[in-house]
């Protein structure tokens, strides 16, 4: 991407830019585009979480295909949230995706049109991945549940329980390089934590049985409305960029 595309997105992430002897100088994409080669590999910490914890085994169950689990989403009755959804908001992307990007849960806008982050915030979420170089097409982006709770309140425990093996049949058919957890809810929720968002950033936790790495960051819609934290989001997503590089 060049340097000028790579400007209009940090823009979008609130990053100012300024101008020096006539060159312009982006704020730490500048240092971080010249470190790759210098730079460690962020130290891999001890699994975060049990793998066999992780999902009920029915989740694990092999040779599910995207037009099978595609289906039984569609015609899913498992939680209350069926009775008052539009639609199921099942994921989308690329299904050899190397990053999975996965949020909360649909909103108003997702469960009208059927695909996730779709409203202002996922715009903002595009704008960020643009800034570590990747397209919303590259990557595949899902969430907790594939329904919205009415009035976008949190999901509730059963409902994350109930939802989490069409995830990770996901992930099984994906087989991402790393995960990005945007915002607390889904990070909680993938994690098995209760931990706040801001002691889970800048770790490499480990998701499943795979142990994949998993990175948690700010939701964009908490970035809508907090946007002094975009510079530490830029931070996490630097951070996951280097991770995803020595997988
Ligand atoms: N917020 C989320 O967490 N997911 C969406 O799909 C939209 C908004």
């Amino acid at each position: 991407m060049n340097n000028a595309l790579r400007r209009e997105y940090l823009a979008a992430l609130g990053l100012t830019t300024w101008v020096a002897r006539g060159k312009v100088v982006l704020p730490m994409l500048e240092a971080a585009n010249k470190l790759p080669v210098a730079i460690e590999p962020p130290a891999i910490e001890p699994a975060a979480i049990d793998p066999a914890a992780v999902g009920p085994p029915a989740a694990r169950e092999a040779g599910v295909d995207w037009p099978e689990l595609r289906a039984r989403v569609a015609a899913c009755t498992r939680c209350s949230l069926s009775a008052t959804r539009t639609q199921t908001v099942f994921g989308v992307g690329n299904q050899r995706a190397e990053w999975l990007v996965v949020g909360e849960a649909p909103g108003a806008e997702e469960d009208r049109q059927g695909e996730p982050f779709v409203g202002r915030a996922g715009q903002l979420l595009n704008s960020m991945l643009r800034a570590i170089g990747l397209a919303r097409e590259q990557v595949y982006i899902a969430n907790v549940l594939k329904c919205r709770p009415p009035g976008n309140r949190d999901p509730n425990l059963s409902e994350a329980a109930e939802c989490l093996p069409y995830l990770e049949q996901q992930i099984a058919l994906i087989k991402p390089k790393i995960m990005l957890a945007v915002g607390r809810i889904a990070a909680q929720n993938l994690l098995r934590t209760d931990k706040t968002l801001g002691s889970l950033r800048q770790q490499v936790h480990r998701f499943g049985i795979s142990q994949m790495p998993l990175i948690v960051t700010y939701h964009p819609a908490y970035l809508l409305r907090t946007p002094a934290d975009k510079r530490k989001s830029w931070e996490d997503l630097k951070f996951a960029r280097d991770v995803c590089a020595h997988v």
